[in-house]
């Protein structure tokens, strides 16, 4: 029979990579906890119409990347391609969007994407959202957040890159001056960028084409269009956070999501390759509105967990290991009970029982292969005497018989 295979893009997980990824998760948790932040836990599907009202449907996330498919209601769902979106839902139903909450989440996201380095198909998110805050102290807030996980987390050659969007009057005015510079380079451009140009032209900024961006470079600033106070937001935060952070005031960022309307920004880190972005995030004042709700200011973040994990030195579980091997005439269940009462001991150690009805000398091989410090050994005569045999796999030195109650202070001390 043919066998079947993982989607594209979508890897499994097994303990050897989930070894650095527990540590960067706790790390995060920490530093959420720190700030105060609740969690929030909100499903993976969602109405299609949700993104499509959010994220916003002239966005590639929403017009290319959507797994969206009909239930057996005939209703359009979709996995969830970002957080944002299911949180700001989930609040407007509970009616707390009247209210400040600040929260956090995380969990697996999808876009069909074109699978590569530091992009996939299913990838996992932290998030945080700070809502009900106007533009001001909550923007300093999620700075100070950014540069506590790119320090926590031990990244190295990162860079914060700021933007500002201005208000919606400015973010016309903009758009309008940037089509009118681009239209005599319309022959120059490839059928992405003119439908950027058509339907969301600030997206232009984000070309990765370098004649285009050779074009840009005389092209109409976002900053001669933004407030001054604006401008003053981006340059205090510069100061303010320089010192814990490489923070840079790019005018060309623009975000590929269409909801957001202020302070915009992305850490990168040159470690990470062509796919260099680690967390991006900025201010959506709009989108309560736009998905039903009362006005709501709102400023949040997503940390890309696959990109950060590669790049963090937080990432190894420092965990000690034993093996338990029993092996006797008839299964013996004393010790299973003897290995439970080990474990109750001290659960900072990971008892391994060999669970195989191979002879001692194999498990002993077996175990001496692994990082385990000790194997604790059960025969047919440890039974009979109620000991057990503790055998150092790291040093050459004389195994010991040893009662259960002797074997179980000598467990709490490892
Ligand atoms: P985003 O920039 O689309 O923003 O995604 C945030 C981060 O998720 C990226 O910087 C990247 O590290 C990671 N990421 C995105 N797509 C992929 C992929 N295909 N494979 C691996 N990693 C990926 C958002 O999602 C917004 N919801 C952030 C936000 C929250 N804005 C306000 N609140």
């Amino acid at each position: 029979m043919d066998k079947i295979n993982s989607l594209r893009g979508m890897p499994d997980f097994y303990s050897d990579a989930l070894i650095s990824w527990t540590p960067v998760e706790n790390k995060l948790e920490e530093i959420f906890r720190a700030f105060s932040i609740s969690e929030i836990r909100t499903p993976i599907m969602e109405y299609t119409d949700l993104f499509k009202r959010s994220v916003g449907d002239t966005s590639d996330i929403v017009n290319k990347e959507i797994y969206s498919f009909n239930d057996r209601n005939d209703q359009s769902i979709s996995l969830r391609p970002e957080g944002t979106a299911g949180v700001i839902r989930s609040v407007i139903e509970k009616k707390l969007d009247q209210q400040q909450s600040k929260f956090w989440y995380m969990g697996p996201m999808f876009r069909y994407e074109r699978p590569q380095k530091g992009r996939y198909r299913q990838f996992h998110q932290a998030g945080i959202e700070f809502l009900g805050y106007q533009e001001g102290q909550a923007d300093f807030e999620l700075i100070a957040l950014v540069c506590s996980i790119v320090n926590g987390l031990d990244i190295k050659n990162a860079k914060l890159k700021i933007n500002h969007l201005g208000d919606k009057d400015s973010k016309i005015k903009f758009a309008r001056s940037l089509v009118k510079f681009l239209e005599p380079y319309k022959d120059q451009m490839d059928e992405k960028d003119l439908e950027r140009l058509n339907k969301n032209p600030l997206r232009i900024l984000d070309s990765k084409d370098k004649k285009i961006q050779e074009i840009l470079k005389d092209a109409p600033s976002l900053s001669d269009f933004i407030s001054d106070s604006a401008n003053s937001l981006l340059s205090t935060i510069q100061k303010t956070f320089g010192d814990q952070c490489i923070i840079e005031i790019d005018n060309k960022l623009v975000r590929g999501l269409d909801y957001y309307t202020g302070l915009v920004f992305e850490a990168c880190s040159s470690d990470l390759g062509a796919q260099d972005a680690f967390i991006g995030g900025g201010r959506y004042d709009n989108l309560a509105n736009a998905l039903g709700g009362k006005d709501m200011p709102a400023i949040g973040l997503a940390i890309g967990l696959e990109r950060l994990i590669s790049i963090s030195s937080v990432s190894k579980l420092d965990e000690k290991k034993v093996v338990f091997i029993s092996s006797t005439s008839n299964i013996a269940p004393l010790a299973f009970k003897i290995a439970n009462q080990l474990r109750i001991t001290n659960s900072k150690i990971s008892l391994d029982m060999d669970l195989t009805d191979s002879s001692i000398k194999a498990k002993l091989r077996r175990a001496n292969k692994t990082d385990a410090s000790h194997a604790f050994i059960f025969g047919d005569e440890e039974m009979s005497n109620k000991r057990v045999i503790v055998k150092s796999l790291l040093e050459d030195t004389e195994q010991v018989s040893m009662s259960i109650d002797e074997c179980i202070d000598f467990y709490k001390e490892i």
